[in-house]
Parts: C-alpha cells; sequence; structure tokens
C-alpha cells in the first residue's frame, strides 16, 4: 500500500447509549487521526441478535451493510465497554454476526484494533481481554499492543462527550499511530 494512501478504517463503539463514554471516545479516534488514516463510524443499532435462522433467511438489511463497511475497510476500531468483567452482548454480536460464514467471513485476516473506556479504575481492561479472544476464532490480526484504557472516564470527557483530558488525548493519538502501522503492515 501506498504510504501516501490513507487507511481506511470502520470503527463501531459496543454501546448504544447516547451518551456513550465508548461512543464519544470512537468519535474522539476520528477527529484525532492522523491524515494518512480515514475512520468511518458505523453505528450498531440497526444489528439485530444473531439468529440463525434468520441468518438462513439472508442478512438482514443492518447486518449486510455492517459485513460491508467492513469489507470494505482495511481495518476494524473496536471501542468497547466492560459489563461484568466481560465483553457487552452488544459488541459480541456485532462480531458474532461478522465471524460469519467461517469461510470467507469479512474478519478473516483483517486487522483489528480494541480500545474502550470505563468510569471505573480497570478502564474496559477485562472487557477489551475477553473481546480479543475472538479473534482466535475469526483468524483476525488484533493488535496486542500499545493498550488504550481509558479509566475514569467520567472524568475525560465533558458533557456533550468530548474528550477533555489532555494525557488520555496524547496516549489515543500515539495508540492511533501504532494502529496505522500494524495495518499497513498487515494489509
Ligand atoms: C457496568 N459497568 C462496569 N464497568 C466496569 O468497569 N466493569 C464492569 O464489570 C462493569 N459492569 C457493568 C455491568 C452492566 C450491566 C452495566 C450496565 C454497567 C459500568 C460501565 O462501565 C458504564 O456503564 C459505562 O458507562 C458503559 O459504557 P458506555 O455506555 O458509557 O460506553
Amino acid at each position: 500500500m501506498d504510504a501516501q494512501t490513507p487507511v481506511t478504517i470502520l470503527g463501531f463503539a459496543g454501546s448504544l447509549r447516547r451518551a456513550s463514554f465508548n461512543r464519544a471516545l470512537l468519535r474522539a479516534a476520528a477527529e484525532a487521526a492522523p491524515a494518512t488514516m480515514q475512520i468511518r463510524i458505523f453505528d450498531l443499532a440497526p444489528v439485530p441478535l444473531y439468529n440463525a435462522d434468520i441468518e438462513a433467511e439472508g442478512d438482514p438489511d443492518g447486518v449486510k451493510a455492517f459485513k460491508a463497511a467492513i469489507a470494505a475497510a482495511e481495518g476494524v476500531l473496536m471501542v468497547t465497554p466492560e459489563y461484568n468483567h466481560g465483553v457487552p452482548a452488544v459488541m459480541k454480536n456485532a462480531v458474532d454476526w461478522a465471524s460469519r460464514p467461517p469461510k470467507g467471513a469479512v474478519l478473516d485476516r483483517k486487522p483489528v484494533g480494541i480500545i474502550g473506556a470505563s468510569p471505573g479504575v480497570t478502564g474496559s481492561a477485562r472487557g477489551q481481554s475477553q473481546l480479543r479472544q475472538a479473534f482466535e476464532f475469526t483468524n483476525s490480526y488484533a493488535m496486542p499492543q500499545p493498550e488504550l484504557l481509558v479509566f475514569r472516564a467520567h472524568e475525560k470527557f465533558d458533557a456533550e462527550g468530548r474528550l477533555v483530558d489532555d494525557a488520555t488525548r496524547e496516549r489515543l493519538a500515539a495508540w492511533l499511530v501504532a494502529f496505522e502501522a500494524w495495518v499497513r503492515r498487515l494489509s
């Protein structure tokens, strides 16, 4: 890939909540991305719960759009909350749809970046770790390091969901540079 051509990234957050810190973090990532990286945001609201009966009748429109958006991107950015020390259903459900059918799935050999935010002190660490396990089966290239754990998220975003913490902004910018290099190496 030409180093001047921007890498294309499909980003989605595993929360449907309007004031979600993870959706806010994804927006901040899209804004902070280097000029050589374009992050398109996909909203998971139209992706229904996975059901093999529905899948057998043909992917619903929301799933078709989701899979097509992943296929069109060179890398995928997943911004995950943590629920009960694990990955929330909204995020896992999206990964499950994108893993189907197992042969030729859009996640196969796709570079993946995982970040996340939580009001707690662990900053979604366990949610991120659990999400990472899925990529052993989907054969996706999840970037191992650096990590980005946005802890005490309620102190890092303002009421409009803007990232207002300078240290987090710097860590996010450094993470994006590393992710771009990861995607370019593997595309
Ligand atoms: C949570 N939350 C939470 N936080 C955390 O750090 N570790 C956890 O295990 C949990 N568990 C948990 C379970 C359930 C069911 C809910 C609803 C919440 C708090 C969670 O991090 C917080 O609600 C975030 O704001 C969720 O992310 P968004 O929606 O802001 O992106």
